[in-house]
């Protein structure tokens, strides 16, 4: 019997479609550290384009995108970041930008909807009277969309705020853009509009878009010449990324069209779920493709064995506490996808997977 297959771990499974590995094989290349691949040289003046900005820089993922750009704008030894205590830079990058790039780390509260309070961002910034004891604030870091919020959008006014707040402090302010176009999608906002505040933001090409590898660095070309130097040193110059650009380049303009689609789906989902009397999703939350739902207290269902269950039936999904489950929607997952997976875990509930030992 042929299992079908819903992976719903994250918005990073995709795989390439044909048209961009028609697209791949078709590229055309040379050496990106000589600057002189055509396709990636084509694609990050597009994207710098959408984005608003004066450059860009492909890097090979996110990670290496966030820590390349807080690295920029804290060259100067001493240097401290303002960012969310559950940001995605600083929960899930290994604290990269303390351990190679020697910035210090100030965390502030993120709310439920993913930002911060703008008065707590100001308390955060150091007093430079301060500065025999204190590092120095150089930035602040947004993430849009927030992903351990679930992926709540942050609004083009609240990141003026923030912008303004930095300008008025002489600090820069960087955005974590991994799904900056679910949030421009969401919100109806141009992604140029949309950072339009931020000195650099990070954009994942490999989750929302489904590009298979990637992400882009976007800010002002004398940023930009830093983060080319920082890239190298870092291992991140690679040669014929003409290749990844070109698939890149399809996920831009057969994919970002999909993400309300997308988000539409994810609503459908979480509504359903919602509607199964022992888990609860927060449905107003899921205003983009993530979705976190738990199992109500005193449930006889166990997270571990209803992930077993739904993996028996062909659905990935990733546990992300003992009564929570994470699930990303992307272009891949089809309406009939939902509904199956709605059908498999109305079931598995059912059957009280869980102390029952089913
Ligand atoms: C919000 C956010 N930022 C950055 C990253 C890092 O991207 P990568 O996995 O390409 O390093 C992720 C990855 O999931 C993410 O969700």
């Amino acid at each position: 019997m042929v299992v079908r297959k819903v992976d719903l771990r994250s918005d990073t499974v995709t795989k390439p479609t044909e048209a961009m590995r028609a697209a791949m094989a078709n590229a055309e290349v040379d050496d990106d550290v000589l600057g002189a691949d055509p396709t990636a040289c084509r694609f990050e003046a597009e994207i710098a384009r959408i984005t608003g900005k004066e450059a860009a820089l492909f890097v090979p993922s996110g990670t290496m995108g966030n820590l390349i750009s807080v690295l920029v704008h804290c060259e100067i030894r001493g240097s401290e970041v303002i960012l969310g205590d559950i940001s995605h830079i600083h929960v899930y990058e290994n604290g990269g930008i303390s351990t190679i790039g020697h910035v210090h780390s100030r965390t502030v509260k993120n709310n439920s909807d993913g930002t911060m309070d703008i008065s707590l961002i100001e308390a955060a910034i150091r007093d430079p009277k301060g500065e025999l004891f204190y590092p120095t604030t150089r930035l602040i870091c947004l993430e849009n969309t927030h992903a351990n919020s679930g992926g709540r959008c942050i609004s083009v006014e609240y990141t003026d705020r923030v912008g303004e707040l930095a300008k008025k402090h002489g600090l820069k302010l960087h955005i974590d853009g991994a799904r900056i176009f679910n949030a421009s999608t969401a919100l109806g906002v141009p992604v140029s509009r949309l950072v339009q505040a931020a000195d650099s933001v990070s954009v994942c090409l490999s989750k929302g878009l489904g590009a298979p590898i990637g992400s882009v660095i976007v800010g002002s070309k004398s940023f930009i010449a830093k983060a080319k130097r920082l890239r190298k040193t870092l291992g991140g110059g690679m040669r014929q990324i003409g290749i990844l650009c070109a698939a890149a380049y399809v996920a831009l303009h057969e994919n970002v069209g999909k993400l309300e689609g997308d988000h539409k789906k994810a609503k459908v989902l979480a509504e359903g779920l919602n509607q199964i009397k022992e888990l609860r999703v927060d449905v107003s939350s899921v205003e983009t493709n993530i979705i976190f739902f738990h199992v109500l207290e005193g449930s006889e269902v166990i997270v571990e064995k209803l992930t077993q269950f739904l993996e028996k039936h062909g659905i990935l999904v990733m546990p992300v506490s003992s009564s929570g489950i994470r699930l990303v929607l992307h272009h891949q997952i089809s309406e009939s996808d939902v509904q199956y997976t709605l059908s498999c875990i109305q079931q598995a509930v059912r059957l009280h997977v869980g102390s029952a030992g089913n």
